[in-house]
Formats: C-alpha cells, structure tokens, sequence
C-alpha cells in the first residue's frame, strides 16, 4: 500500500510515479520502481536534486584554478592496517559504508576503533540494530575495553538517531547496521532497498552537514554485493569490504572506493581472543603449509595495494562426464575458462571433460590478472599428478593468444618471493631481471614469452 507521503522513482530514467507499477512509464523498464520519500518540504525541487546537493556544497562559479585545494585532515583511528585502507584516518563528515560476511568481524573492527578514538578525546556514538547495549557491553569486556566512554544507542528508527546525533555532536558515529535501520516517511520494510537508500542519503547529508563521520554498516548478499541498491556506494565517500575466510584467523579489510586515498589498498589483520589486530607483515600468511609440494599447488606473487603478497593456489582435475564442472573460489569464474582454452589451444593441454576447481587459500579474493600463469601451473600440476618445485612461484597475465603479460611492479614481487626463501621462478620476460644470470638471492628466475614455454621449463624442472 502506497501512503500519502511515499513516490516511487524509477531506478533506470528516474521518473515518478505516485503508486507502484510494474513497468515505468518513463523508460519501459520492469520492476525497477522503488519506493523513496515525497520531500514535500520543499516544492519544487525533487529529492534526487537535494539528495546530491548536500555532497558538494553550492558555491559560485570559479576557475579551478583559483580554488584553494585544501589538505583534508584526518583522524588516526588507533588501528595501523585500519587507517592504511582508509588513508590516514577517519574524514570530518566523511561516510564510510563497511561491508562484509555475517560474523567476520565488522562490529568488533569498530567498536576497537571507536573507543581508541574516545580515548584520544573525540566523542563518539555507536548505534546498534542488531545487538542489545548489554551485547556490545559483552563484547567490549571481551575485548578488554573498560572505562570506555563511547555512547551506545540501540535504536533502529532513522529520525530517533538522527535526533540523537544532533543531541550529542559525536565526531564519529558507526551505524551498525544500515539494514537494520528504517524511516517512518516509507512504508516498506526495513532491509528493504527503498529503506537502505533513504536512510543512507539521510545519514550522508548529516554527516555533510554537521562534519561528523559516519561509518555505515552493511550485510553482503549471498553472491558478494552489499545488499541494498549499488547507489548506496556511490552515496558514500569510502566503501570498504572485509574478505577472508571465517574458519581461519586472518581478514583483510580492502578499500574498493575511496575519496581520500588509494584504492585497492588493503588492511590484515588477526582475529584473537582479544579481538582484531594489525598484521603488519602479511605476505606469507596465505600459504598453506605442506612439508612435501604437492601436485595441484601454485606459490602467486600478488600485489595487494602496495604490498606484494604470497597466496597459495590450489588446483583439482578430477573425474568430469558430459558437462564437466568448472568452480572457481577467490579467482574469476569467467577468466578460468579463458585459460582452459588458451592451454587447450596454445599448450595441448586439454582437460575438456574433467571437472577443474580451483581456489585461492584463506578465502582471499584475486583480481588481478597476473595470478593466470600461477593458476595454468596449478591446474596442468594437477592434471599431470606431479608437483611444481620446492619453493616455486609464478605470476604472469596470459593472453588469448598464448603469451605471457607482464604484471605491474614485477621486481618488488620477484624481491618479496626471494626474502620468504622461495627459489625457483617462471615470470614473464618482461619482469625478470635485465642483467645475465637470473638470479636474485638465491631466487632462479625463468622469463618466459609463451604458455608453451612456461609448460617446459616447468617440465624440465620435474
Ligand atoms: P563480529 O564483529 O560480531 O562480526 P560482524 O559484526 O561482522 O558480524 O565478530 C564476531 C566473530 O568474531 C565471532 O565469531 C567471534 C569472533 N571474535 C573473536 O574471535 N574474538 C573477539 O575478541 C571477538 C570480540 C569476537
Ligand atoms: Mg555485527
């Protein structure tokens, strides 16, 4: 049921109507009508136009060069890796939206972060949906925080915490979390999409209009998006992801957005009893430990941020039928079959109707192209039965028509690889060292131009 006070926009074309409809009237386009506040406040200007107004506040014309581009300053949140994935620290009246799996470990990371900021004499405020105040009281003893004065609110209902934040002037607020949390101007259901994107504009352009940062919690959906309308990471200023695996103690936060730094620039740390802390060198945290190599396993030199890191990838051929399976966890599904052709068509490796899974250890999520020479290695290991060297490595992108890419910053990858005690290398040429020899502490490089001929040096090796 529509109430008076509810219009549904279009999320494709933007246009209005004053009930629900199955198709817009504007673009065509089914079920995209979602349910958003009538600003009947202000006649004359649509919600959409005060929403995005509040961002960047109205100022007259100037010549960019004249525009002073002022420092923004920053709060050191008290957590080293928290602070490397947000750029320094926390922003006066920037928005942060946190997402990640049920239980990885989001509202421990900020309540740790909160009341290192209320020691450091900033007020704080923490909101929660889910939890009662007596649960995050439990929590906070577990973490060894007492005495802390951070202000905890259990409430669920946007103009009650909007209220109270207007009440208590905390710099930092954390929303934990924005699913939970529901305006009384819309009918629909709290975790609704219209609900998550009412209450994230309304929240954003406090946090614009009073200076004070807000750290929005958000649930992931089954298949790894934050649940609510993607509109709500363009809305915030930083969106942050926790990744990992919640059966083993590492996570790492990943900056996927951000206004005020670098992204793709990622925090580790460790999960105890005393809850999260910093893992300031992580590169060799993502190695399963084998006392013999064994078939199916591949060493990949990642660069994560501006850290290089070594993650284990792991290959199985088995079995198959008629329509063979190909899973993938960590890497992209899309890009493994790619690679099944290329080694198919360029190596003559062919496992056309056996089932190919392959994983990245310790649920961390690979992106980057330059992991495909380590998963080709992997999965030809497996197929043969035979294990890659003691102390191997890979990395490299590979391309349709078998040749092997450099990877970005390959000398800090090939350096890294060499401290951890890693001896034997296949990269592309373009990465190994220029000077004759290939050697590097210890480290034997091979470069490679071609599929082909990472298949031999590594049957060579055997
Ligand atoms: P939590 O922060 O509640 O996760 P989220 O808010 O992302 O759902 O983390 C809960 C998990 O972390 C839970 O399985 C218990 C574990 N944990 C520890 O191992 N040590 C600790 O000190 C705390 C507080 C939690
Ligand atoms: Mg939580």
């Amino acid at each position: 049921m529509a109430s008076p006070k509810s219009i549904y926009t279009c999320n494709a074309c933007g246009a209005t109507s004053p009930r629900w409809l199955g198709k817009c009237p504007g673009c065509g386009a089914w079920n995209t009508l979602v349910e958003s506040a009538a600003e009947s406040a202000a006649p004359g200007k649509n919600r959409l136009s005060a929403g995005f107004a509040a961002l960047a506040p109205s100022s007259a014309v100037q010549a960019l060069a004249e525009i002073e581009a002022v420092d923004v300053p920053r709060t050191p949140t008290g957590q080293g890796e928290l602070d490397r994935v947000l750029g320094g620290g926390i922003v006066p009246g920037g928005v942060v939206l946190i997402g990640g799996d049920p239980g990885i470990g989001k509202s421990t990371l900020l309540l740790q972060a909160l009341d290192a900021l209320q020691r450091a004499s900033l007020p704080t405020l923490y909101v929660t949906g889910e939890e009662s105040g007596a649960q995050v009281a439990l929590r906070a003893r577990r973490l060894g925080i007492t005495g802390s004065q951070v202000a905890v609110l259990a409430e669920i209902q946007l103009e009650k915490i909007i209220a109270t934040l207007a009440a208590q002037q905390p710099a930092v607020a954390v929303i934990d979390s924005i699913q939970t949390v529901y305006s009384d101007q819309l009918t629909s259901a709290p975790g609704s999409v219209a609900q998550v994107r009412e209450c994230a504009a309304h929240l954003t352009r406090w946090a614009k209009a009073s200076g004070c940062a807000i750290v929005l919690v958000g649930h992931v959906t089954k298949d790894g998006q934050l649940a609510g309308p993607r509109v709500l990471e363009h809305m915030v200023d930083t969106v942050l992801y926790f990744e990992g695996d919640t059966h083993s103690s590492f996570r790492l936060v990943r900056a996927i957005k951000n206004r005020f730094g670098a992204v793709n620039e990622i925090g580790v740390f460790a999960m105890t009893e005393k809850g999260l802390k910093g893992v300031s060198n992580p590169s060799a945290i993502f190695l399963s430990q084998h006392a013999q190599p064994v078939p199916g396993s591949c060493v990949l030199v990642t660069l994560e941020g501006t850290r290089p890191m070594l993650v284990e990838i792991q290959a199985l051929v088995d079995g198959g039928g008629p329509s063979p399976r190909r899973l993938s966890v960590g890497l992209e599904r899309d890009r493994l079959a790619m690679l099944l052709a290329v080694l198919h068509r360029h190596a003559g490796v062919a496992c056309g109707d056996q089932d190919v899974f392959v994983n990245a250890v310790g649920g961390v999520r690979i992106s980057e192209p330059a992991a495909d020479l380590a998963v080709l290695l992997a999965i030809s290991s497996s197929l043969r039965g035979r294990p890659l060297p003691k102390g191997f490595i890979a990395f490299g992108e590979v391309g349709l028509a078998g040749e092997v890419r450099p990877a970005p910053r390959g000398q800090e990858r090939l350096k890294e690889a060499a401290k951890l005690g890693f001896s034997v290398a296949v990269v592309p040429k373009a990465n190994a060292p220029k000077k004759a020899g290939g050697e590097l502490e210890g480290l034997t490089i091979h470069a490679v131009e071609r599929v082909e001929e990472a298949m031999e040096v590594v049957r060579r090796l055997d």
